[in-house]
């Protein structure tokens, strides 16, 4: 599904260039369940971002399928994103003004999908992770890990083909690490979901089917 050539992402960080990703090359098949792993600052964040199309790379090439996401017009990335790509950002990224359930809603918004069934996926996807009496709660009131749950229910409420996840379950006890797993595992099997997933926890890792290792921009098998 995915295939990475030659890939370089670099950053100005006042004066100094800053290597974030160097030559990469990688493919990740349709389905795969894939765990990246590596210290601080190596470049775990920008990959996501890259294979998300929310950013583009320095030099090198990234395609998803037969599309070229280096040289894509911006409106054709943005129909991609909105379509295939589901995203948990480190940090959540929630709406603090919107309730939990608008909040998953608008994951829909972009897809021509009525006002009704917005509210229906988005109570549903809720309830997948175990939030629907929180529905109507904003960012604020809800605690980490329910506020972490609310972001993985809108990455999966489009039902995207692939899921990035940045720390998706950081912030959750042991045993609601491992529902969150159980569900994403079952799309997987479902639906053929691809899970692309950074993680600091050896256990969120082990589940992978691969392990992938990023230390200053190079990326290695584990
Ligand atoms: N928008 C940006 N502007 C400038 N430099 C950036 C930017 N984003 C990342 N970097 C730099 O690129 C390198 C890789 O950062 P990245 O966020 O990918 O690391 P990471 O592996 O996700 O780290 P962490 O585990 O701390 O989240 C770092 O040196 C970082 O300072
Ligand atoms: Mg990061």
């Amino acid at each position: 599904m995915y295939t990475l050539t030659k890939l370089t992402k670099t950053y100005r960080q006042g004066n100094r260039t800053v290597h974030a990703l160097k030559n990469v090359d990688l493919t990740i098949a349709a389905g795969q369940h894939v765990a990246i792993q590596g210290p601080t600052g190596g470049g775990k964040s920008t990959l996501l971002q890259m294979l998300g199309g929310l950013d583009r790379p320095t030099s090198g090439t990234i395609t998803i399928g037969a599309d070229d996401l280096s040289q894509m017009p911006d409106a054709r990335l943005a129909k991609i994103r909105a379509r295939e790509i589901g995203f948990v950002f480190q940090g959540f990224n929630l709406i603090p003004t919107l309730t939990a359930q608008e909040n998953v809603e608008t994951a829909l918004e972009p897809l021509g999908v009525t006002v009704e069934q917005r509210a229906k996926r988005a109570t549903a996807a809720l309830a997948s992770v175990g939030l629907a009496d929180r529905a109507g709660h904003l960012p604020s009131e809800l605690s980490g890990g329910q506020q972490q749950r609310v972001a993985i229910a809108r990455a999966l409420v489009k039902e995207p083909d692939v899921l990035l996840a940045d720390e998706p379950t950081g912030a959750l006890d042991e045993e609601t690490r491992d529902e969150i797993l159980d569900i994403l595992d079952g799309l997987r099997r479902d639906r053929g979901l691809t899970l692309i997933v950074v993680t600091h926890d050896s256990a969120v890792a082990r589940r992978a089917e691969r392990r992938l290792h990023i230390k200053a921009g190079t990326v290695t098998e584990r």
